[in-house]
């Protein structure tokens, strides 16, 4: 039997022609009373999600939404990181077509559709897609050493799971606009003062103080926190729309020699050369 945990030679987590319905075993789940806490588990790729981790995540967090004995999620990463984004590594052969049939990668999407409150702990990278998984939480609690940003501008490529959305709503759009189109991430001190977090915690108390605020979400009435959430969470009327325009484009952006060049670079660990095409 296959060991679900095995990564192929090229560090990604499983052969290219795994389905995305086999279990990887990197997205894990564990129940603290009400709290519900998934762990992104990893660590050797700073969390970075794969095809098959997305649609895991994805059907974990259904699960967790029509449980009622859960009354709000929690999301962390394993190790010092909380996700440094999509698998750049298994994207570089991902060519356009395949993003439009397979609609790449919208299941990360699926977090930021759950009614449930979500709870984001947040130490070290959070990048691209790892970012906008935060994004898509209710609240983000986060240490000294947690980063935010966008960096796929470096990869010839473009945030495609709602950064372009969610960060000018949370940060304003001339603070996101630097951050997408240069890449520059926030430090947590910055990301405190531009409205990105609830808190910052030191690194030892962070677990704790996220799971003493999960709980006591999660013991509170749960139609109520789902009312309250689903209140507050009301969205301009373009959100939809924008989600589905960026989810377009970054696919589009599947078919430039650009894109394959700055992941093929990020793989060699070089300097990505574009030729703008
Ligand atoms: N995909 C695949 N592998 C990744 C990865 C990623 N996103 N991020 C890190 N890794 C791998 C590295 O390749 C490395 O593997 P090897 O040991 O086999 O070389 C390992 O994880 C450790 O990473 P580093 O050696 O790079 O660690 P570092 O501490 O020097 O740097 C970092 C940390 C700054 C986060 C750096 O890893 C980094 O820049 N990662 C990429 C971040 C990024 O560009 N994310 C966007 C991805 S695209 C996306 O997310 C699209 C979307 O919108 C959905």
């Amino acid at each position: 039997m296959t060991n679900p945990r095995e990564t192929s030679p090229s560090g990604n987590a499983r052969p290219e022609s795994t389905p995305p319905e086999t279990e990887t075993g990197f997205v894990t789940t564990r129940r603290e009373g009400r709290v519900a806490v998934i762990t992104l588990n990893r660590p050797e790729a700073l969390n970075a999600i794969t095809i098959a981790m997305a649609a895991e995540l994805a059907r974990v967090v259904r699960a967790l939404e029509v449980d009622d004995s859960v009354g709000c999620l929690l999301i962390r990463g394993e190790g010092r990181h909380f996700c440094a984004g999509a698998d750049i590594k298994e994207a570089i052969p991902v060519a356009f077509p395949r993003t439009l049939t397979g609609n790449y990668l919208a299941d990360l999407g699926t977090l930021g559709e759950c009614r449930k409150p979500v709870v984001a702990v947040v130490s070290g990278a959070a990048l691209g897609g790892g970012c906008e998984l935060a994004l898509m939480c209710d609240m983000i609690l986060a240490d000294e050493t947690a980063r935010f940003g966008l960096p796929e501008i470096r990869l010839g490529t473009m945030p495609g799971a709602g950064g372009t959305q969610r960060l000018p709503q949370a940060i304003g759009k001339a603070r996101a606009m630097e951050m997408a189109l240069t890449g520059r991430p926030m430090d947590a001190a910055e990301a405190q003062s531009a409205g990105l977090l609830t808190r910052i915690v030191p690194a030892g108390r962070l677990q704790d103080e996220a799971m003493a605020l999960a709980r006591s979400i999660a013991e509170a009435s749960l139609p109520a926190a789902m009312a309250i959430k689903e209140a507050i969470a009301v969205t301009p009327d373009g959100l939809t729309q924008g989600l589905r325009l960026e989810r377009r484009l970054f696919h589009a952006l599947y078919a430039t020699a650009d894109r394959r060049e700055g992941m093929e670079a990020f793989s060699e660990k070089r300097t990505a050369v574009f030729q703008h095409k």
